[in-house]
């Protein structure tokens, strides 16, 4: 068992080079699987949802090759099998686009049910109508998907609710799907429009990605090609936090500011300096913040994966905040380990009421998943001592050397074995 120690107070400056978007390429190196031919991913993120995908995906036949840390070849000509129902499946939440990557070369496909970061129930009921809708069979048995294609075909889907993932989902099985797909009430968010990008250079006739009508015309095949991925908005806005709430002078680089613009607007709020360039954005802070409120919301709202953070942020601001979470039931697991800090928090529901401290106190907390992870290292960057944080493994999925990248713009932190 690992643990990261985050020994406070440092103020952090200098630049940090943010890494490929990890909730794009989850769904990226899936959609792969429906070329015939070699994919070659750029700016691939080094992190441990990549290495299981590559793990799952070797498992089924298709041959995956490192050509460097950040690019990977894959050649899924070689592929054996449809049924994805493996340990590492299990492990990462969207081993789901598994589902809508296989269907539409397979007729029959199984694909465990995914597991990931725990806030709450995590339904698939929307990906499972998308693809009912486009003529599959589908029944959930054992914590099993089985689908079968052999109807598979273009058709209308009306999301009941903004879901990223039944998204995507839909408009992986739809690439192949004979005839007209469009799926209304469909998520904008960037990952979104990346994989649509990538299988748009594969071959594939999709538009309107990034709008809420997302129109996809079947084709027979998709081909090979190189792509790079976009780079990581969470990522990027974890840095932006970690320098407001240091008191530091960081400058975020290769990003798309545009996809930080919800963020942006708070930071300003509370008194940060923000610069923007091209491809990088620069926070400045004296340490001496306001309090604000902020609701999560689907893109380009303020995104529910910077919660956590940004509820740590808050939590070191003069006065009192509110954070209210709309996406997910409960993702404020997390603040009982900040209020073993120190924190003045109250849960209401989907609120949460926080009355700003000085800093944190220090201590052992735990992360709780991935995000609540980072929101821990954010506490430590501002503590009177030691936070020693454990379950490193989550942080692990989504942020590519988090401690070497952090050191690099001068704070302490180490990784520990216990
Ligand atoms: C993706 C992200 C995750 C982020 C979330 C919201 C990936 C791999 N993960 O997760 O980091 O927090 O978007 O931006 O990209 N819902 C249903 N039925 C469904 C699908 C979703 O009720 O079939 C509900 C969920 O319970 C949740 C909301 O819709 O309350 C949004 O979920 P969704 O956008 O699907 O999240 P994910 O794709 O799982």
């Amino acid at each position: 068992m690992e643990k990261l120690v985050v020994a406070g107070n440092n103020r952090l400056s200098g630049e940090v080079v943010i890494s490929g978007a990890k909730n794009a390429v989850v769904a990226i190196i899936p959609a792969a699987i429906i070329a015939q031919g070699v994919c070659i991913i750029e700016n691939l993120p080094c992190i441990e949802d990549v290495t299981c995908f590559i793990t799952t995906l070797r498992n089924l036949g298709i041959k995956c090759e490192l050509l460097n840390e950040n690019t990977l070849k894959i050649d899924s000509t070689t592929i054996e099998s449809s049924i994805a129902i493996n340990d590492d499946v299990k492990k990462i939440r969207a081993s789901y686009y598994l589902m809508g990557a296989l269907i539409g070369r397979f007729k029959k496909v199984e694909v465990a049910l995914p597991g990931g970061c725990n806030f709450g129930s995590r339904p698939i009921d929307q990906h499972i109508r998308g693809f009912k809708a486009l003529g599959v069979d589908v029944i959930v048995e054992d914590n099993i998907v089985k689908l079968d294609g052999t109807n598979l075909k273009g058709a209308n889907v009306y999301l009941d609710m903004v879901s990223v993932g039944a998204t995507i989902n839909i408009m992986l099985a739809a690439v192949l799907a004979k005839g007209v797909t469009v799926i209304e009430n469909a998520a904008k968010e960037p990952h979104v429009v990346d994989t649509a990008n990538f299988l748009n250079m594969l071959g594939a006739k999709i538009t309107g990605a990034g709008t809420d009508v997302i129109r996809i015309t079947g084709v027979e095949k998709l081909h090979g090609g190189e792509y790079t991925i976009i780079p990581d908005q969470i990522e990027a806005g974890t840095y932006m936090i970690a320098a407001a709430i240091s008191g530091g002078d960081v400058c975020v680089k290769n990003i798309i500011p545009k996809h930080m613009d919800s963020l942006v607007a708070k930071l300003e709020e509370m008194g940060c300096d923000i610069e923007q360039g091209d491809d990088y954005i620069r926070v400045k802070s004296d340490k001496d913040l306001k309090a604000t409120n902020v609701k999560t919301m689907v893109y380009p709202g303020f995104p529910t994966d910077l919660q956590p953070q940004m509820t740590t942020l808050l939590a070191v601001a003069n006065g009192k905040s509110t954070l209210t979470e709309n996406v997910w039931e409960n993702r404020f697991q997390y603040v009982e380990q900040l209020k073993k800090l120190g924190a003045k928090i109250e849960l209401d529901g989907r609120v949460a009421n926080i009355e700003g401290i000085e800093e944190f106190e220090g201590g052992e907390v735990k992360a709780t998943d991935l995000r609540a992870g980072a929101a821990m290292i954010l506490a430590g960057l501002r503590s009177k001592s030691e936070i020693i944080i454990s379950n490193v493994k989550y942080i692990d999925r989504g942020y590519e050397k988090v401690e070497h990248k952090l050191r690099a713009i001068g704070a302490d932190i180490r990784r520990i074995k216990d």
